[in-house]
């Protein structure tokens, strides 16, 4: 056991100390259970767009592991967990009828989160599109929208009972600009003027779900996940400030402004015009997509600097992490941007509670000769950057909890297996779970949370 220990003084009594996956990552059983076929299948099965044409196939085999996972989550003592929703196995093509093997797939699965005093945060959409809907157009086709709110409808009239946090979407900015603009991730599109329409066919997509949701149980809470990602020039001059507004705008603004300001800022509207924002946008999307919400999902992972390059591409800007010392991904690590980007959610966007739904990093984990896996790395990664929350919150942030990504090692998208993010080590042969130190360390600081209460 680590005796790294953190300030818990600052966490409210009812702060929640989380796990997040997502469907794809983890569940595998990619043919059974009347489940179809999404983009993320076509991308790794069909594209080989993955790392050595990894796919979601088997991952985790959550989908036959569920209970054991669950138990192994109690027993750390876990109380909350952020999952997400195949849309595929609930509506195989993304029309009609919802899939009854579907429906009782999760329905056991959050009826088990319950037995065990797990409460569930449930994300309705994380990247897996159903490919007969990219096939009719994707993200960048208007009707995708209604399409996502009429499966919102449909599960949350079957699930709604077994979850009181529902969100609506995970990531905008990766499911438009990964997704349709740097083809990094399914479906691999390259266009920039399809990225912007996606974008503003997720917002429409959120506002349309939280309608429908609302008019089936008042009582639910619903808000969506953005990644906010901190943004710093990598001069003083007046050309890399100007940078950091157009990336900021591609990579935050387009997401929070209409959601959370009703509207897209002209630092968006400038830079998306001349691939086609305005003519997207029409009469009473932006009342749609700015209604009222209950909370901001945030996830978060690193700080980067921006710089002026005038490369010809719409966004001129070149971007790098913003520290040395990084994650098995490259990605910085500089707990104090979890600080800045709450704040200034907190001040510039909304004053709702604000939830990380998100947080983590990816380390070249190995077992020991005995049997343990020390990622000492990872246990420094959550106790700075829940220092920096714990921080924020004295400061006057009202964050009511924190969602360690992830719960388990697991399918890292176009990465593959390459990056391992999990508390909980998954030896692929033979899926085999081993705690990692930081999930050890989570758990002491959850247990003295607790007994601190
Ligand atoms: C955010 C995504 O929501 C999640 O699916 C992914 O694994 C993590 N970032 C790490 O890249």
């Amino acid at each position: 056991m680590t005796t790294d220990a953190l300030d818990i003084a600052p966490f409210p009594a009812d702060f929640r100390w989380g796990v997040a996956t997502a469907a794809y990552q983890i569940e595998g059983a990619a043919r059974e259970g009347g489940r179809g076929p999404s983009i993320w299948d076509t991308f790794a099965n069909v594209d080989h767009l993955t790392l050595n044409g990894d796919n979601g196939d088997i991952a985790c085999d959550h989908y036959h592991r569920w209970a054991d996972d669950l138990d192994l989550m109690a027993s750390l003592g876990i109380s909350h967990y952020r999952l997400s929703l195949s849309w595929v196995r609930l509506q195989p093509t993304g029309r009609g009828d919802l899939n009854p093997e579907g429906v009782a797939f999760y329905t056991a699965l959050l009826e088990g989160m319950r037995e065990r005093g797990i409460t569930p945060m449930v994300t309705l959409y994380h990247w897996d599109l159903p490919q007969p809907l990219e096939d009719a157009g994707g993200w960048p086709a208007r009707e995708t929208a209604y399409l996502f709110a009429d499966y919102a409808d449909r599960t949350v009239r079957a699930l709604g009972h077994l979850a009181r946090d529902w969100i609506t979407i995970n990531e905008p900015w990766c499911v438009a600009f990964l997704g349709y603009g740097r083809g990094a991730h399914a479906p691999g599109k390259k266009d920039p003027r399809l990225a912007v329409a996606a974008a503003h066919h997720v917002n429409l997509a959120h506002g349309l779900a939280v309608s429908a949701i609302r008019a089936i149980d008042p009582g639910l809470r619903v808000g969506n996940s953005n990644i906010v990602t901190d943004i710093v020039p990598a001069s003083s001059s007046a050309a890399d400030a100007e940078a950091v507004v157009r990336l900021d705008a591609m990579s935050n603004r387009v997401f929070l402004d209409p959601v959370y300001l009703g509207d897209y800022s002209t630092a968006v509207r400038e830079l998306f015009a001349p691939l086609g924002l305005d003519a997207l946008v029409d009469d009473g999307d932006l009342a749609v997509i700015g209604q009222p919400v209950d909370f901001v999902g945030m996830n978060h992972y690193q700080r980067v600097e921006a710089w002026h390059d005038d490369d010809g591409t719409y966004l001129r800007v070149g971007e790098r992490p913003a520290s040395p010392a990084t994650t098995s991904f490259g990605w910085s690590v500089i707990p104090e941007s979890l600080g800045a980007v709450l704040r200034r959610v907190s001040r510039d966007f909304t004053s709702l509670p604000i939830y990380i739904t998100e947080n983590g990093a990816s380390y070249n984990d190995y077992v020991d000769p005995d049997g343990q896996v020390n990622d000492h790395d990872r246990v420094a990664y959550f106790g700075g950057y829940l220092a920096a929350a714990g921080r924020a919150i004295e400061e006057g942030v009202d964050l009511r909890g924190y969602y360690a990504w992830s719960f388990l090692d697991n399918f890292e998208w176009a990465e593959g297996y390459s990056k391992r993010f999990g508390l909980v080590f998954v030896d692929y042969r033979d899926q085999t779970r081993i705690p990692k130190r930081s999930a050890h360390w989570y758990a002491h600081q959850i247990a003295r949370h607790r007994s601190s209460v």
